[in-house]
């Protein structure tokens, strides 16, 4: 059988997924009330082990994939890129070949997609993107797995998003067709998304409008998307914020969308950059438990990965 690595969710059949989150939903309530530390009925995943390789920062990421593999009953490693050989050059090939005969699956935060790509073609157990500078797959996984719980059905809803179109934007535009819902995208000409990845909404007949100002996309949708402006990697900061300062979800662009609304951001936030306080702070955040269902999400992932 094709090993089964998770790094796109374009990759993935849209009952896959459908799957996944259904499965998410189910370990979250079968928890409920559980100290954290506490393993889940019938360990799935006992005597697993998770690699974890960090070439970026993480908090959330980094915790909730290592909670998610003891609640599964595995057990995990971290590793700082810096700290392993690969940071003195030793290839990607070599560094996936290795760990796949200590672990049973990789987790990998990383600057280049290509070099998880590469990982994955080495590795002979899972591999799963844990965030590189194209794409987010886990954390589109738990905005969704978020948005259902609210009470949204995501088939038909429309999910604005809007600031720069980055990797989480390409993430959320290839599950905008697995899941049927239109995402309006406001950017500036500069910071919209990816070609490819607009060219593969299109190939996928994803519901992707794009748009250059903030209020056309935010207009009449449920749900309003907001993310840092200047992510890990970014090397123009000052010219980004001055560009992205008209895309900054204000109370009044919320009042363009739907009554009531949800907000949305992976976090981490800078208020009164992309986002104001009363927004984020505000009664239809759903900040901290799409934070939360990281955990629920990922432990979906890991044992799609590992069949079990
Ligand atoms: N949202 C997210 O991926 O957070 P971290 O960078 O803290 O992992
Ligand atoms: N777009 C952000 C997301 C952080 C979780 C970044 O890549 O830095």
């Amino acid at each position: 059988m094709a090993i089964r690595h998770f790094l796109d969710l374009w990759q993935h059949e849209a009952g896959e997924l459908r799957e996944m989150l259904d499965e998410a939903h189910a370990m979250k309530q079968a928890r409920a009330g559980w100290p954290k530390g506490k393993v889940d009925a019938g360990a799935p995943l006992d005597g697993h082990i998770l690699a974890m390789i960090f070439e970026k920062s993480s908090t959330r990421t980094r915790t909730s994939f290592d909670v998610g593999i003891r609640q599964l009953g595995g057990t995990s490693i971290v590793l700082n890129a810096n700290d392993m050989q690969l940071g003195r050059g030793e290839s990607i090939g070599d560094t996936a070949r290795v760990l796949s005969r200590y672990v049973d699956m990789v987790m990998i935060r990383a600057n280049n997609h290509g070099d998880v790509e590469d990982f994955a073609d080495s590795a002979s157990v899972p591999v799963i993107n844990g965030l590189t500078d194209r794409s987010h797959p886990c954390q589109i996984m738990a905005d969704l797995l978020t948005l259902e719980e609210s009470g949204l059905q995501l088939r038909g809803a429309r999910l604005a998003w809007v600031g720069d179109g980055n990797n989480v934007c390409s993430s959320f535009i290839h599950a905008a067709a697995k899941f049927g819902f239109t995402l309006a995208i406001g950017t500036p000409d500069r910071y919209a998304p990816d070609d490819d990845d607009v060219e593969l909404a299109q190939e996928m007949q994803a519901r992707v409008e794009l748009y250059s100002s903030a209020e056309d996309a935010v207009e009449g949708a449920d749900v309003v998307i907001a993310d840092t402006f200047v992510s890990m990697g970014d090397t123009d900061a000052d010219e980004r914020l001055e560009e992205l300062e008209p895309f900054a979800v204000t109370e009044e662009l919320m009042e363009l969308a739907q009554p009531g609304a949800k907000f949305l951001h992976c976090l981490p936030a800078h208020r009164g950059e992309e986002v104001d306080t009363e927004v984020i702070d505000g009664p239809n955040s759903l900040v901290f438990d799409e934070a939360e269902n990281r955990l629920h999400a990922q432990k979906a992932i890991m044992r799609w990965c590992l069949n079990k």
